[in-house]
Protein backbone atom coordinates (compact mmCIF):
# COMPACT_ATOMS: atom_id res chain seq x y z
CA UNK A 1 0.00 0.00 0.00
CA UNK A 2 1.41 3.27 -0.73
CA UNK A 3 0.44 6.61 0.99
CA UNK A 4 1.35 10.60 0.24
CA UNK A 5 4.73 11.03 2.26
CA UNK A 6 5.30 14.74 3.83
CA UNK A 7 8.49 15.25 5.46
CA UNK A 8 8.87 16.96 8.91
CA UNK A 9 11.74 18.57 10.43
CA UNK A 10 11.26 18.11 13.64
CA UNK A 11 9.95 15.93 16.46
CA UNK A 12 6.21 14.04 16.12
CA UNK A 13 4.41 13.95 19.11
CA UNK A 14 1.99 11.42 19.49
CA UNK A 15 -0.30 12.36 22.19
CA UNK A 16 -1.30 15.63 24.07
CA UNK A 17 -1.52 15.39 27.74
CA UNK A 18 0.95 16.77 29.99
CA UNK A 19 3.77 15.05 28.77
CA UNK A 20 3.42 15.69 25.53
CA UNK A 21 2.96 19.17 25.18
CA UNK A 22 5.70 19.50 27.68
CA UNK A 23 7.42 17.57 25.46
CA UNK A 24 6.29 19.89 22.22
CA UNK A 25 7.14 23.34 24.50
CA UNK A 26 10.53 21.65 25.39
CA UNK A 27 11.41 21.04 21.85
CA UNK A 28 10.67 24.21 20.23
CA UNK A 29 12.51 26.01 23.14
CA UNK A 30 15.34 26.87 21.30
CA UNK A 31 13.55 27.33 17.63
CA UNK A 32 12.68 24.40 15.71
CA UNK A 33 9.15 22.65 15.05
CA UNK A 34 7.04 19.90 16.57
CA UNK A 35 4.44 18.67 15.27
CA UNK A 36 1.80 16.89 18.10
CA UNK A 37 -0.93 14.17 16.58
CA UNK A 38 -4.09 13.96 18.87
CA UNK A 39 -7.04 11.76 18.23
CA UNK A 40 -9.09 14.52 20.07
CA UNK A 41 -9.12 17.94 20.75
CA UNK A 42 -5.98 18.58 22.46
CA UNK A 43 -6.23 18.01 26.57
CA UNK A 44 -9.53 16.29 26.38
CA UNK A 45 -8.94 12.29 25.71
CA UNK A 46 -5.75 12.18 28.20
CA UNK A 47 -5.83 11.10 31.72
CA UNK A 48 -4.00 14.24 32.73
CA UNK A 49 -6.94 16.50 31.90
CA UNK A 50 -8.69 14.27 34.38
CA UNK A 51 -6.07 14.38 37.31
CA UNK A 52 -7.84 15.15 40.62
CA UNK A 53 -4.81 14.89 43.13
CA UNK A 54 -2.11 17.27 42.05
CA UNK A 55 1.23 17.28 41.54
CA UNK A 56 3.53 15.98 44.52
CA UNK A 57 6.92 17.87 45.35
CA UNK A 58 9.18 19.09 48.15
CA UNK A 59 7.78 22.51 48.11
CA UNK A 60 7.73 23.33 51.93
CA UNK A 61 10.32 24.28 54.13
CA UNK A 62 9.35 21.06 56.35
CA UNK A 63 10.38 19.06 52.90
CA UNK A 64 12.57 18.13 50.96
CA UNK A 65 13.55 16.06 47.96
CA UNK A 66 14.89 13.27 49.48
CA UNK A 67 12.52 12.72 51.60
CA UNK A 68 9.94 12.83 48.60
CA UNK A 69 12.01 9.97 46.83
CA UNK A 70 12.38 7.83 50.05
CA UNK A 71 8.27 7.86 49.87
CA UNK A 72 8.49 7.02 46.08
CA UNK A 73 11.30 4.21 46.37
CA UNK A 74 9.07 3.07 49.33
CA UNK A 75 5.76 2.90 47.69
CA UNK A 76 7.88 0.94 44.34
CA UNK A 77 8.07 -1.65 46.19
CA UNK A 78 11.82 -2.69 45.18
CA UNK A 79 11.34 -2.04 41.59
CA UNK A 80 12.20 1.79 41.49
CA UNK A 81 15.36 2.96 39.47
CA UNK A 82 16.84 5.33 42.12
CA UNK A 83 19.08 7.82 39.79
CA UNK A 84 15.37 8.62 38.31
CA UNK A 85 13.48 9.00 41.38
CA UNK A 86 16.25 11.46 42.36
CA UNK A 87 16.03 13.49 39.34
CA UNK A 88 11.88 13.19 39.62
CA UNK A 89 12.30 14.66 43.20
CA UNK A 90 14.86 16.98 42.32
CA UNK A 91 13.74 18.70 39.41
CA UNK A 92 10.06 18.51 41.03
CA UNK A 93 10.03 21.46 42.85
CA UNK A 94 10.61 23.58 39.49
CA UNK A 95 8.38 21.89 37.32
CA UNK A 96 5.67 22.42 39.47
CA UNK A 97 6.73 26.26 39.70
CA UNK A 98 7.29 25.91 35.64
CA UNK A 99 3.89 25.00 35.37
CA UNK A 100 2.47 27.88 37.65
CA UNK A 101 4.22 30.41 35.88
CA UNK A 102 2.87 29.29 32.61
CA UNK A 103 -0.42 30.03 34.27
CA UNK A 104 -1.78 26.79 36.50
CA UNK A 105 -3.64 28.20 39.17
CA UNK A 106 -2.67 26.11 41.96
CA UNK A 107 -4.06 27.06 45.33
CA UNK A 108 -2.26 29.53 47.66
CA UNK A 109 -1.58 30.56 50.65
CA UNK A 110 -2.03 33.95 52.11
CA UNK A 111 1.70 34.37 51.50
CA UNK A 112 1.83 32.94 48.12
CA UNK A 113 2.83 29.28 49.26
CA UNK A 114 1.13 26.24 48.08
CA UNK A 115 -1.09 24.91 49.59
CA UNK A 116 -0.23 21.15 49.67
CA UNK A 117 -2.29 18.20 50.88
CA UNK A 118 -1.73 14.85 52.30
CA UNK A 119 -1.71 11.61 50.26
CA UNK A 120 -1.66 8.47 51.37
CA UNK A 121 2.13 6.77 51.79
CA UNK A 122 3.22 10.14 51.66
CA UNK A 123 5.34 11.24 54.94
CA UNK A 124 4.83 15.09 54.47
CA UNK A 125 1.51 17.08 53.20
CA UNK A 126 3.23 17.80 49.41
CA UNK A 127 0.73 17.41 47.01
CA UNK A 128 -0.24 20.94 45.14
CA UNK A 129 -3.79 21.73 44.09
CA UNK A 130 -5.96 23.65 42.00
CA UNK A 131 -9.53 24.02 43.21
CA UNK A 132 -9.46 21.25 45.34
CA UNK A 133 -9.62 18.44 42.73
CA UNK A 134 -9.52 20.13 39.74
CA UNK A 135 -5.46 19.85 39.17
CA UNK A 136 -5.63 18.20 35.94
CA UNK A 137 -7.92 20.30 33.97
CA UNK A 138 -6.37 23.54 35.27
CA UNK A 139 -2.87 22.58 34.46
CA UNK A 140 -4.00 21.12 31.11
CA UNK A 141 -5.55 24.53 30.32
CA UNK A 142 -2.66 26.61 30.65
CA UNK A 143 -0.08 24.23 28.99
CA UNK A 144 -2.90 23.80 25.66
CA UNK A 145 -2.87 27.63 26.05
CA UNK A 146 0.98 27.58 25.72
CA UNK A 147 1.00 25.22 23.06
CA UNK A 148 -1.72 27.36 20.44
CA UNK A 149 0.36 30.72 21.27
CA UNK A 150 3.39 28.79 20.08
CA UNK A 151 3.94 29.38 16.52
CA UNK A 152 6.24 26.86 15.64
CA UNK A 153 3.83 23.49 17.35
CA UNK A 154 1.68 22.61 14.92
CA UNK A 155 -1.00 20.53 16.54
CA UNK A 156 -3.41 17.83 14.44
CA UNK A 157 -6.13 16.83 16.14
CA UNK A 158 -8.05 13.67 14.79
CA UNK A 159 -4.93 11.92 14.34
CA UNK A 160 -3.08 9.16 15.55
CA UNK A 161 -0.61 6.16 14.81
CA UNK A 162 -1.36 3.50 12.61
CA UNK A 163 2.58 2.12 12.18
CA UNK A 164 6.09 3.24 13.16
CA UNK A 165 8.31 3.32 9.83
CA UNK A 166 11.79 2.07 10.39
CA UNK A 167 15.04 2.49 8.55
CA UNK A 168 17.19 -0.59 7.25
CA UNK A 169 19.04 -0.47 10.75
CA UNK A 170 15.96 -0.19 12.57
CA UNK A 171 15.94 2.65 13.66
CA UNK A 172 12.69 4.61 13.74
CA UNK A 173 12.20 7.50 10.77
CA UNK A 174 8.67 8.34 10.85
CA UNK A 175 5.34 7.24 11.20
CA UNK A 176 1.85 6.34 9.28
CA UNK A 177 -0.14 8.67 10.98
CA UNK A 178 -4.11 8.34 10.03
CA UNK A 179 -5.03 11.97 10.02
CA UNK A 180 -9.07 13.09 9.21
CA UNK A 181 -9.49 9.48 8.48
CA UNK A 182 -6.90 9.70 5.66
CA UNK A 183 -3.14 7.91 6.00
CA UNK A 184 0.08 9.36 5.45
CA UNK A 185 3.32 8.61 6.14
CA UNK A 186 5.35 11.15 8.41
CA UNK A 187 9.17 11.04 7.68
CA UNK A 188 10.99 13.00 10.59
CA UNK A 189 14.10 12.93 12.80
CA UNK A 190 12.00 11.81 16.19
CA UNK A 191 9.18 10.41 17.09
CA UNK A 192 8.30 10.67 20.94
CA UNK A 193 5.19 8.65 22.51
CA UNK A 194 3.17 10.40 24.90
CA UNK A 195 0.26 8.02 24.39
CA UNK A 196 -0.81 7.46 28.44
CA UNK A 197 -1.64 4.41 29.68
CA UNK A 198 -4.07 0.89 29.41
CA UNK A 199 -6.67 1.89 31.32
CA UNK A 200 -9.33 1.28 28.34
CA UNK A 201 -7.88 -2.58 27.93
CA UNK A 202 -9.75 -3.02 31.08
CA UNK A 203 -13.70 -3.01 31.33
CA UNK A 204 -13.48 -1.02 35.12
CA UNK A 205 -11.32 2.44 34.61
CA UNK A 206 -11.06 5.81 35.56
CA UNK A 207 -8.83 7.07 32.50
CA UNK A 208 -10.69 8.06 29.16
CA UNK A 209 -11.88 4.91 27.15
CA UNK A 210 -9.31 5.71 24.31
CA UNK A 211 -6.44 5.45 26.35
CA UNK A 212 -5.67 1.79 25.85
CA UNK A 213 -2.12 1.09 25.17
CA UNK A 214 -1.24 2.02 21.40
CA UNK A 215 1.72 3.79 22.03
CA UNK A 216 3.24 0.61 24.15
CA UNK A 217 2.06 -2.09 21.56
CA UNK A 218 3.23 0.26 18.16
CA UNK A 219 6.63 0.59 19.74
CA UNK A 220 6.70 -3.02 21.02
CA UNK A 221 5.48 -4.06 17.00
CA UNK A 222 8.69 -2.05 16.57
CA UNK A 223 11.39 -4.13 18.84
CA UNK A 224 11.69 -1.47 21.56
CA UNK A 225 12.62 -2.91 24.95
CA UNK A 226 9.34 -3.18 27.51
CA UNK A 227 9.67 -2.66 30.84
CA UNK A 228 7.17 -3.96 33.64
CA UNK A 229 4.01 -4.30 31.59
CA UNK A 230 2.66 -6.82 34.31
CA UNK A 231 2.31 -3.86 36.90
CA UNK A 232 -0.98 -1.92 36.46
CA UNK A 233 -2.15 0.12 39.70
CA UNK A 234 -5.79 0.06 40.47
CA UNK A 235 -7.18 3.03 42.50
CA UNK A 236 -9.45 1.66 45.52
CA UNK A 237 -12.05 4.16 45.28
CA UNK A 238 -13.75 4.79 41.84
CA UNK A 239 -17.20 5.86 42.17
CA UNK A 240 -19.05 2.58 41.45
CA UNK A 241 -22.29 3.80 39.58
CA UNK A 242 -21.83 1.67 36.47
CA UNK A 243 -19.92 4.45 34.24
CA UNK A 244 -17.71 3.59 31.63
CA UNK A 245 -15.56 5.44 32.55
CA UNK A 246 -15.67 5.48 36.45
CA UNK A 247 -15.59 8.83 38.03
CA UNK A 248 -12.88 9.10 40.87
CA UNK A 249 -12.90 9.52 44.59
CA UNK A 250 -9.93 11.59 45.15
CA UNK A 251 -7.46 9.43 47.57
CA UNK A 252 -7.14 13.45 49.10
CA UNK A 253 -10.77 12.38 50.59
CA UNK A 254 -9.20 9.99 52.52
CA UNK A 255 -6.43 12.52 53.39
CA UNK A 256 -8.91 14.52 54.78
CA UNK A 257 -10.51 11.59 57.02
CA UNK A 258 -13.43 10.24 54.84
CA UNK A 259 -13.57 6.59 56.45
CA UNK A 260 -14.00 3.23 54.36
CA UNK A 261 -17.08 1.44 55.43
CA UNK A 262 -19.07 -1.79 54.51
CA UNK A 263 -22.93 -1.47 53.57
CA UNK A 264 -23.90 -2.01 57.12
CA UNK A 265 -21.53 0.40 58.07
CA UNK A 266 -18.69 -1.07 59.65
CA UNK A 267 -15.23 0.92 59.06
CA UNK A 268 -13.06 -2.00 58.01
CA UNK A 269 -9.69 -1.07 57.27
CA UNK A 270 -8.33 -1.85 60.78
CA UNK A 271 -9.04 -5.30 59.34
CA UNK A 272 -6.28 -4.97 56.70
CA UNK A 273 -3.17 -2.30 57.59
CA UNK A 274 -2.38 -0.32 60.57
CA UNK A 275 -2.49 2.94 58.55
CA UNK A 276 -5.90 2.26 57.39
CA UNK A 277 -7.63 4.48 54.93
CA UNK A 278 -3.65 5.83 54.49
CA UNK A 279 -2.38 2.50 53.40
CA UNK A 280 -0.49 2.32 50.40
CA UNK A 281 -3.03 2.31 47.34
CA UNK A 282 -2.34 -1.33 46.05
CA UNK A 283 -3.70 -2.71 49.93
CA UNK A 284 -6.60 -0.41 50.25
CA UNK A 285 -7.66 -1.57 46.20
CA UNK A 286 -7.24 -4.97 47.41
CA UNK A 287 -9.09 -4.70 51.25
CA UNK A 288 -11.93 -3.05 48.80
CA UNK A 289 -11.96 -5.74 46.15
CA UNK A 290 -12.38 -8.40 49.59
CA UNK A 291 -14.79 -6.66 50.91
CA UNK A 292 -16.92 -6.31 47.58
CA UNK A 293 -16.20 -10.17 46.66
CA UNK A 294 -17.03 -11.10 50.23
CA UNK A 295 -20.61 -9.66 49.42
CA UNK A 296 -20.04 -6.53 52.07
CA UNK A 297 -19.94 -4.30 49.66
CA UNK A 298 -17.60 -0.83 49.78
CA UNK A 299 -18.46 2.61 50.78
CA UNK A 300 -16.50 5.87 51.10
CA UNK A 301 -17.56 7.89 54.07
CA UNK A 302 -16.92 11.32 53.53
CA UNK A 303 -19.56 12.63 55.61
CA UNK A 304 -18.24 13.67 58.58
CA UNK A 305 -14.88 14.44 57.38
CA UNK A 306 -16.25 17.03 54.23
CA UNK A 307 -19.40 17.17 54.65
CA UNK A 308 -21.35 20.39 53.86
CA UNK A 309 -17.95 21.22 52.52
CA UNK A 310 -17.66 19.03 49.10
CA UNK A 311 -19.84 21.78 47.14
CA UNK A 312 -16.22 23.86 46.90
CA UNK A 313 -13.54 21.54 48.23
CA UNK A 314 -14.42 18.38 46.13
CA UNK A 315 -16.44 19.94 43.38
CA UNK A 316 -15.87 17.03 40.60
CA UNK A 317 -16.22 14.45 42.84
CA UNK A 318 -19.24 16.07 44.26
CA UNK A 319 -20.48 16.82 40.76
CA UNK A 320 -20.33 12.94 39.95
CA UNK A 321 -22.11 11.57 42.94
CA UNK A 322 -24.98 13.70 42.38
CA UNK A 323 -25.15 13.30 38.71
CA UNK A 324 -26.07 9.70 40.05
CA UNK A 325 -28.37 10.83 42.59
CA UNK A 326 -26.03 10.31 45.63
CA UNK A 327 -25.80 13.37 48.12
CA UNK A 328 -22.52 12.98 49.48
CA UNK A 329 -22.36 15.56 52.13
CA UNK A 330 -25.39 12.87 53.45
CA UNK A 331 -24.68 9.80 52.03
CA UNK A 332 -21.62 7.42 51.67
CA UNK A 333 -20.44 6.94 48.37
CA UNK A 334 -20.31 3.42 46.87
CA UNK A 335 -16.82 2.56 45.33
CA UNK A 336 -14.69 -0.19 43.49
CA UNK A 337 -11.07 -0.63 42.55
CA UNK A 338 -10.29 0.84 38.94
CA UNK A 339 -7.54 0.90 36.52
CA UNK A 340 -6.01 3.96 37.02
CA UNK A 341 -2.22 3.97 36.11
CA UNK A 342 0.49 1.66 34.28
CA UNK A 343 3.65 1.58 35.67
CA UNK A 344 4.71 -0.50 32.78
CA UNK A 345 5.48 1.10 29.02
CA UNK A 346 8.46 1.38 26.92
CA UNK A 347 11.90 1.36 28.26
CA UNK A 348 13.68 5.00 28.49
CA UNK A 349 16.34 6.01 29.79
CA UNK A 350 16.66 9.50 31.92
CA UNK A 351 15.74 11.57 28.64
CA UNK A 352 13.29 9.97 27.33
CA UNK A 353 15.45 7.71 24.83
CA UNK A 354 14.22 4.50 23.99
CA UNK A 355 16.15 0.74 22.76
CA UNK A 356 15.35 2.59 19.26
CA UNK A 357 16.90 5.06 17.58
CA UNK A 358 14.46 7.72 16.51
CA UNK A 359 11.79 6.67 19.45
CA UNK A 360 11.82 8.44 22.74
CA UNK A 361 8.35 8.14 25.07
CA UNK A 362 7.31 10.26 28.00
CA UNK A 363 4.50 10.01 30.54
CA UNK A 364 2.63 7.47 31.35
CA UNK A 365 3.62 5.17 28.08
CA UNK A 366 7.04 5.05 29.25
CA UNK A 367 8.89 3.38 31.94
CA UNK A 368 11.40 5.93 33.21
CA UNK A 369 12.23 3.33 36.39
CA UNK A 370 10.49 6.05 38.69
CA UNK A 371 7.21 4.20 39.88
CA UNK A 372 8.71 0.87 40.20
CA UNK A 373 5.86 -1.83 41.08
CA UNK A 374 3.70 0.91 42.53
CA UNK A 375 3.33 4.73 41.82
CA UNK A 376 3.70 7.28 44.82
CA UNK A 377 -0.06 9.36 44.41
CA UNK A 378 0.20 12.35 42.60
CA UNK A 379 3.76 11.71 41.26
CA UNK A 380 2.39 11.00 37.65
CA UNK A 381 1.59 14.29 36.63
CA UNK A 382 5.15 15.17 37.96
CA UNK A 383 6.56 12.65 35.86
CA UNK A 384 4.86 13.83 32.90
CA UNK A 385 6.50 17.55 33.16
CA UNK A 386 9.41 16.15 34.36
CA UNK A 387 10.53 13.94 31.67
CA UNK A 388 8.19 15.21 29.28
CA UNK A 389 10.54 18.27 29.16
CA UNK A 390 13.74 15.95 29.03
CA UNK A 391 12.64 13.78 26.05
CA UNK A 392 11.18 17.07 24.17
CA UNK A 393 14.95 18.10 24.66
CA UNK A 394 16.68 15.28 23.78
CA UNK A 395 14.82 14.93 20.49
CA UNK A 396 15.80 18.56 19.49
CA UNK A 397 19.87 17.25 18.59
CA UNK A 398 18.12 14.38 16.61
CA UNK A 399 18.96 13.85 12.69
CA UNK A 400 17.00 12.68 10.08
CA UNK A 401 17.66 8.86 9.43
CA UNK A 402 17.68 5.96 7.05
CA UNK A 403 14.84 5.76 4.03
CA UNK A 404 11.72 3.92 5.53
CA UNK A 405 11.44 0.72 4.57
CA UNK A 406 7.80 -0.21 3.17
CA UNK A 407 5.09 -0.34 6.06
CA UNK A 408 1.55 -1.01 6.00
CA UNK A 409 -0.88 0.58 9.16
CA UNK A 410 -1.27 -2.38 11.81
CA UNK A 411 -5.04 -3.64 12.69
CA UNK A 412 -7.67 -1.89 14.50
CA UNK A 413 -9.49 -3.93 17.12
CA UNK A 414 -13.26 -4.10 16.16
CA UNK A 415 -15.27 -3.09 19.13
CA UNK A 416 -17.25 -6.24 19.78
CA UNK A 417 -13.03 -7.66 20.61
CA UNK A 418 -12.05 -4.73 22.55
CA UNK A 419 -15.40 -4.96 24.76
CA UNK A 420 -14.63 -8.98 24.59
CA UNK A 421 -10.94 -8.34 25.58
CA UNK A 422 -11.64 -5.42 28.16
CA UNK A 423 -14.08 -8.24 30.28
CA UNK A 424 -11.29 -10.59 29.89
CA UNK A 425 -8.75 -8.19 31.11
CA UNK A 426 -10.73 -7.19 34.31
CA UNK A 427 -11.97 -10.71 34.86
CA UNK A 428 -8.08 -12.34 34.60
CA UNK A 429 -5.70 -9.87 35.27
CA UNK A 430 -7.04 -7.41 37.98
CA UNK A 431 -6.50 -6.79 41.53
CA UNK A 432 -5.83 -10.69 42.46
CA UNK A 433 -4.29 -12.69 39.52
CA UNK A 434 -3.58 -16.52 39.44
CA UNK A 435 -1.95 -18.72 37.13
CA UNK A 436 -5.79 -20.19 35.92
CA UNK A 437 -6.83 -16.82 35.07
CA UNK A 438 -4.20 -15.59 33.55
CA UNK A 439 -3.34 -18.90 31.36
CA UNK A 440 -7.24 -18.39 30.30
CA UNK A 441 -6.72 -14.79 29.65
CA UNK A 442 -3.44 -15.09 27.36
CA UNK A 443 -5.66 -17.91 25.67
CA UNK A 444 -8.32 -15.16 24.96
CA UNK A 445 -5.95 -12.95 23.53
CA UNK A 446 -4.23 -15.48 21.53
CA UNK A 447 -7.67 -16.39 19.68
CA UNK A 448 -8.47 -12.78 19.46
CA UNK A 449 -4.91 -12.24 17.37
CA UNK A 450 -5.31 -15.10 15.45
CA UNK A 451 -8.59 -13.36 14.15
CA UNK A 452 -7.88 -9.81 14.26
CA UNK A 453 -3.83 -9.67 14.10
CA UNK A 454 -1.22 -7.76 15.76
CA UNK A 455 -3.13 -4.72 16.89
CA UNK A 456 -1.49 -2.28 18.95
CA UNK A 457 -4.16 -2.34 21.85
CA UNK A 458 -3.91 -6.38 21.60
CA UNK A 459 -0.23 -5.94 21.60
CA UNK A 460 -0.28 -4.48 24.71
CA UNK A 461 -2.88 -6.51 26.30
CA UNK A 462 -0.37 -9.83 25.51
CA UNK A 463 2.79 -8.20 26.92
CA UNK A 464 0.42 -7.78 30.35
CA UNK A 465 -1.15 -10.87 30.57
CA UNK A 466 2.46 -12.79 29.96
CA UNK A 467 4.56 -10.49 31.91
CA UNK A 468 2.25 -10.84 35.00
CA UNK A 469 1.67 -14.50 34.31
CA UNK A 470 5.44 -14.97 34.65
CA UNK A 471 6.06 -12.60 37.72
CA UNK A 472 5.77 -15.55 39.74
CA UNK A 473 5.56 -13.28 43.28
CA UNK A 474 3.49 -10.48 44.69
CA UNK A 475 4.67 -6.95 44.57
CA UNK A 476 3.01 -3.71 44.19
CA UNK A 477 0.21 -3.65 42.09
CA UNK A 478 0.79 -7.10 40.91
CA UNK A 479 -1.17 -9.80 43.55
CA UNK A 480 -0.62 -13.36 42.77
CA UNK A 481 -3.05 -15.37 45.21
CA UNK A 482 -0.75 -18.52 44.04
CA UNK A 483 2.10 -16.59 44.99
CA UNK A 484 1.41 -13.81 47.53
CA UNK A 485 4.85 -13.86 48.88
CA UNK A 486 7.40 -11.94 47.22
CA UNK A 487 10.59 -12.81 45.57
CA UNK A 488 13.85 -10.97 44.37
CA UNK A 489 13.44 -7.29 43.35
CA UNK A 490 14.28 -7.65 39.76
CA UNK A 491 12.15 -5.88 36.98
CA UNK A 492 10.97 -6.86 33.83
CA UNK A 493 12.23 -5.89 30.15
CA UNK A 494 10.79 -7.61 27.27
CA UNK A 495 10.56 -7.43 23.88
CA UNK A 496 7.80 -8.92 21.65
CA UNK A 497 9.77 -11.49 19.65
CA UNK A 498 11.05 -12.77 23.57
CA UNK A 499 7.44 -12.61 25.20
CA UNK A 500 5.65 -14.15 22.43
CA UNK A 501 5.13 -16.81 22.27
CA UNK A 502 8.84 -17.91 24.34
CA UNK A 503 8.34 -16.48 27.95
CA UNK A 504 9.56 -13.18 29.38
CA UNK A 505 13.53 -12.15 29.74
CA UNK A 506 13.98 -11.03 33.45
CA UNK A 507 16.61 -8.54 33.87
CA UNK A 508 18.25 -8.13 37.65
CA UNK A 509 18.08 -4.38 38.73
C1 LIG B 1 -6.26 10.74 43.32
O1 LIG B 1 -6.59 11.91 43.35
O2 LIG B 1 -6.65 9.91 44.13
C2 LIG B 1 -5.37 10.27 42.22
C3 LIG B 1 -4.04 10.83 42.38
C4 LIG B 1 -3.08 10.01 41.63
O3 LIG B 1 -3.43 8.97 41.10
O4 LIG B 1 -1.91 10.38 41.60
Amino acid sequence: MTHDRITFDGPVILGAGLAGLTAALAAVETGGKALVLSPTLLATGCSSAWAQGGMAAALSDEDAPALHAADTLAAGAGLCDPAAVELLTTEGPAAVRALAALGAPFDRQADGGFVLSLEAAHAKARVARVGGDGAGAAIMAAVVAAVRAAPTIEARENARARRLLQDASGRVVGLIAEIDGVLVEIVAPAVILATGGVGGLYAVTTTPAQVRGEGLGLAALAGAEIADPEFVQFHPTAIDIGKDPAPLATEALRGEGAILRDARGRAFMADYHPARELAPRDVVARAIHAERTAGRGAFLDATAAVGAHFPHEFPAVFAACMAAGIDPRVQPIPVTPAVHYHMGGVATDLDGRTSLGGLLAAGECAATGVHGANRLASNSLLEAAVFGARAGRAARGLVPGGEPLPATPAPDLPDSALQALRQAMSRDAGVIRDADGLTRLVAVLDALEAAQGAAPTLVAAQLIARAALARQESRGGHFRADFPATALPERTFVTLDAALPAGLRYAAE
